[in-house]
């Protein structure tokens, strides 16, 4: 096992990108992707452990609070979390330090992944996309040094009321968006969909895709396709699509990717 871990959700790249700047950063790094099927619980030998994850709604993307409590953690290890969002933090970071007891976290605001709701630009404070990325690249540096130094901050990471309504309505709204998720005649059959998706929820019928209902709503499908034939519902139709430019919808299927 690597000297560090860093366990990461990502649905357009940008927490992935974090998760390879502060891997870059600290050398002899595994980046396990908190897919379907947990590839990697047991991290007992590592010196550091990291999360990087995205805000959804106020919370967690779905299921990464269950992944997070299998994972086995050596009493010594310095845990740290960064949460990606495009203007609030959530819960996210609050909900991973009741389970790990966190000694540094950090947050670090990019480009928004929620196409049916807002334009990506409306991140906090709005920026324009390569400007949001190269701010995203020296937070990352940040956090890459105050990791390498153990800095430890006091307190805890805050739990606003307002994200914990928020969180709680969100499963709900999200299978009525998930529902409108729908193929268009642009598709090209590339199955690229299907092998993004996290959560397995994509298969193929007749080289198209359909969709089920393990939906949690990264979005990867839809901003990665090459052909921008996956909309949800007629909202999506003429946005823009957005993902990460550092990262690939290949690495995303990756279970663990390591840097040296
Ligand atoms: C379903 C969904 C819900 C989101 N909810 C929030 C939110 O409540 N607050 C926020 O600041 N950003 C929210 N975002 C924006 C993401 O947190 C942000 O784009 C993040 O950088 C995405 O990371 P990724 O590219 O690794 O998936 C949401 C994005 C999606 C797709």
């Amino acid at each position: 096992m690597s000297k560090n871990v860093i366990f990461c959700f990502s649905g357009t790249g940008n927490c992935l990108d974090i998760a390879k700047n502060i891997a870059k950063g600290l050398g002899d790094t595994d980046i396990v992707l908190m897919r379907k099927a947990p590839a990697v619980t047991n991290v007992l030998n590592a010196e550091r452990v990291g999360f990087v994850f995205p805000c959804y709604a106020g919370g967690l993307p779905g299921k990464v609070e269950e992944y997070v409590r299998r994972i086995a953690i050596g009493p010594d290890a310095y845990k740290f979390a960064v949460c990606s969002c495009a203007a609030y933090p959530g819960l996210g970071l609050s909900i991973i330090d009741s389970i790990v007891d966190l000694d540094y976290w950090s947050v670090i605001s990019h480009q928004s992944a929620c196409i049916w709701l807002m334009p990506h630009s409306m991140m906090m404070p709005p920026l324009k996309a390569d400007k949001a990325q190269k701010r995203s690249e020296e937070l990352a540096a940040r956090v890459t040094s105050d990791v390498l130094a153990g800095k430890k901050l006091s307190g805890k990471p805050a739990a606003p009321a307002f994200n914990k309504m928020e969180a709680a309505l969100w499963p709900k709204l999200s299978l009525k968006k998930a529902a409108k998720l729908q193929v268009s005649d642009a598709c090209v059959s590339c199955g690229q969909c299907a092998k993004l998706c996290p959560r397995g929820n994509i298969r193929l019928e007749n080289g198209k895709p359909v969709f089920g209902k393990d939906c949690v709503q990264c979005l990867g499908c839809l901003q990665f396709c090459p052909a921008g034939a996956i909309h949800m519902g007629g909202a999506t139709v003429k946005r823009e699509r957005y993902h990460n430019p550092h990262v690939t919808a290949a690495e995303l299927t990756e279970t663990v990717l390591h840097i040296d």
